[in-house]
């Protein structure tokens, strides 16, 4: 069995705001995709990674991992218009021996190889899915949308209060990170079935009525998505080049 892993890696970060695409973006001088790259790289059961780059960056994405120790052999395929055109380029591109596919987001540099490993295990148990999971800390409550409400356009940082409906019991709920893997034929079909987007790769998955699993995520794997997510993972590799670790 061969296992390799896809880095969507071609959004242009435009929550975290203005700059070079976000998997471009550095932590402490290095860019995140080589965290990620390098994060499923020494993961034990990964044998190739797949990256689909910003659409005019390949060569640029190929030279910068070139330039780094990543540990395993690295393919750099153009990106999509959205991340599951970017996830299908990628799939394009992987050699037929593959037979287990892990997703993992650029956006999530400092997830543990360790966690990378364990939900690889889950796929090679005969889990056709398998997602990363934790618990919410938050009390979350449905609200009613309003389009009567007062117009808020992309520039309007005021939002009108929104009428709270319920509160959503959610000792049920899972919030759910990256990598997520799968039988490459399950992963493959979803994908060619796929009408619209969905917003994780296992979504398609449950669209076809197959089976999902969920494994015990990592606080690690966070998504850089807005700026004050860099400054915590500066912070997360200060505590570990503190605590030896790599
Ligand atoms: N992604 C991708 N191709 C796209 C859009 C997104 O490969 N067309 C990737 C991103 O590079 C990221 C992952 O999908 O690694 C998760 O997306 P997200 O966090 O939304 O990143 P961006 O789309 O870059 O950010 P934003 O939505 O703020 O612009
Ligand atoms: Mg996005």
């Amino acid at each position: 069995v061969t296992v390799a892993a896809i880095v969507p890696a071609a959004g242009r970060g435009e929550r975290l705001g203005p700059g070079q695409p976000k998997a471009l973006r550095t932590l402490d001088g290095v860019p995140m995709l080589v965290y990620a790259v390098q994060a499923l790289a020494r993961a034990r059961l990964v044998e190739l990674v797949v990256v689909a780059a910003p659409l005019t960056g390949v060569a640029e994405v190929e030279a910068l991992l070139a330039s780094h120790d990543i540990g395993a052999p690295v393919l750099v395929v153009a990106g999509g218009e959205h991340r599951q055109d970017s996830v299908a380029r990628a799939l394009e591109a992987l050699p037929p021996e593959v037979d287990v596919v892990l997703v993992h987001d650029a956006a999530r540099p400092l997830a543990p190889s360790e966690l990378v490993d364990a939900v690889a295990s889950a796929v090679l148990a005969g889990h056709g899915a398998v997602v990363p999971g934790l618990a919410m800390t938050d009390t979350v409550k449905r609200v009613a949308l309003s389009n009567t409400g007062p117009n808020t356009g992309p520039d309007d940082d005021e939002q009108a209060p929104e009428q709270v409906l319920e509160t959503v019991p959610r000792s049920d709920l899972r919030c759910i990170q990256t990598p997520q893997g799968f039988d490459r034929a399950v992963l493959t079909k979803a994908h060619a079935a796929a009408e619209d987007t969905a917003t994780d790769d296992a979504g398609l998955v449950e669209r076809l009525g197959l089976p999902v699993v969920v494994v015990a995520g990592s606080a690690d794997a966070f998504k850089i998505t807005r700026p004050i997510d860099l400054l915590i993972a500066e912070a997360v590799l200060r505590e570990r080049r503190g605590s030896g670790a790599r």
